[in-house]
């Protein structure tokens, strides 16, 4: 099987391209990545030599078509991804998450090759901090910020090409992932790697935001069970049961690093900044069969910390220019 990963230089895809390389012999693995500030080569360098990487655009319509039709499977994970970056320039989320799905959506029409769209769960807005609901696939999509509107367009593009051109799609709704290769700028990797520089952490507002956590090796174990065994034109929602609001992950964090629970700041919140997100993954389990394989979110956030540890000449080079830039947001 030939699969072609959009965004595989990035924290999920590289993830999944380590994942797939390793689990899957029958596979080769094609990466077609534009290396923007998020992506990184070095991410792939263990694999470098069991997979072919493009550098290119996804919303380059020569490049996908040409990659597209050498493909038996798209898996596109390719996005602009940080809330904070849409706040200040919205028009690359726009480019990259409309219009390069829209690309690949053409691609795969003309060349009949089976697509599955990575998404998250930002599509469906927030819910109150004591409201016992999660989200489902009925939850009526209520984006907040310019990111997830984009991510909620590009759906919204994958089930029309599904009804109206019989596109053989799937789509995925992931929580939020923690794991290695992602990003210094991200809430994780930037308390450890700002704990590893003796810099104390520092929290949106009161830490109160929930999000619902999920290690990024279970994401990408239920991405394959869904193409392999889900339902065309239908769309699953990942998440492991790992709602933890960011008061206690930093309180964790600084505990796995010997630290004392309280070191830490509050700084001013970001606008809009949602409340609660939390997955109802049932059908995932029940009509797919999947299951996390870590077993807790406080497990996974020590692996996680032993990775940054371990790779530190993976994360120094971005680590500058990203405190820079958040030190002109004051945050
Ligand atoms: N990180 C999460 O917690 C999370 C949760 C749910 C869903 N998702 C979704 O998963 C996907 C991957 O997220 P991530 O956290 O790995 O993102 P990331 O920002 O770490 O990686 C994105 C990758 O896409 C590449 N890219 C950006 N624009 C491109 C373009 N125009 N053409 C080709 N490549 C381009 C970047 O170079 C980078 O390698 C995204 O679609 C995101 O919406 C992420």
């Amino acid at each position: 099987m030939r699969v072609l990963v959009t965004g595989g230089a990035g924290f999920i895809g590289a993830n999944f391209v380590h994942q797939t390389v390793r689990e899957r012999p029958d596979v080769h693995v094609t990466v077609l990545d534009a290396l923007t500030y998020a992506g990184d080569e070095a991410s792939l360098a263990d694999v470098a030599d069991a997979i072919t990487f493009v550098r290119g655009d996804v919303a380059d319509a020569e490049v996908v078509d040409r990659l597209v039709a050498d493909a038996d499977l798209v898996v596109h994970f390719a996005a602009e991804s940080h809330n904070d970056n849409s706040l200040s320039d919205p028009w690359p989320f726009v480019q990259t998450n409309v219009i390069g799905t829209f690309t690949l959506l053409e691609a795969v029409r003309r060349h009949g090759v089976r697509y599955h769209h990575i998404s998250t769960d930002e599509v469906y807005g927030d819910l109150e901090l004591d409201d016992p609901a999660k989200f489902t696939d009925q939850t009526p999509y209520n984006p907040s910020s310019p990111y997830s509107s984009t991510k909620a367009s590009s759906d919204l593009l994958v089930r029309a090409w599904v009804r109206s051109f019989g596109v053989q799609a799937t789509i995925s709704n992931c929580s939020n992932n923690y794991g290695p290769y992602q990003h210094v700028e991200k809430f994780i990797p930037r308390q450890i790697t700002n704990l590893v520089d003796g810099v104390r952490p520092k929290l949106y507002g009161t830490g109160q935001n929930v999000r619902d956590w999920i290690h990024v090796e279970d994401h990408n174990t239920a991405v394959w069970a869904i193409v392999e065994r889900g339902e065309i034109g239908q769309t699953y929602l990942i998440g492991a049961d790992g709602e933890v609001d960011n008061k206690t992950v930093v309180e964790t964090l600084l505990e796995l690093m010997g630290q004392d629970r309280d070191a830490y700041d509050l700084v001013s919140d970001r606008p809009g900044h949602d409340l609660r997100y939390a997955i109802d993954a049932t059908r995932l389990r029940t009509e797919l069969g999947w299951r996390p394989q870590y077993g807790s979110f406080r497990d996974g956030l020590a692996a996680t910390v032993e990775w940054y540890r371990a790779n530190e000449a993976w994360w120094r080079p971005r680590k500058d220019a990203t405190e820079a830039k958040y030190a002109t947001l004051g945050r």
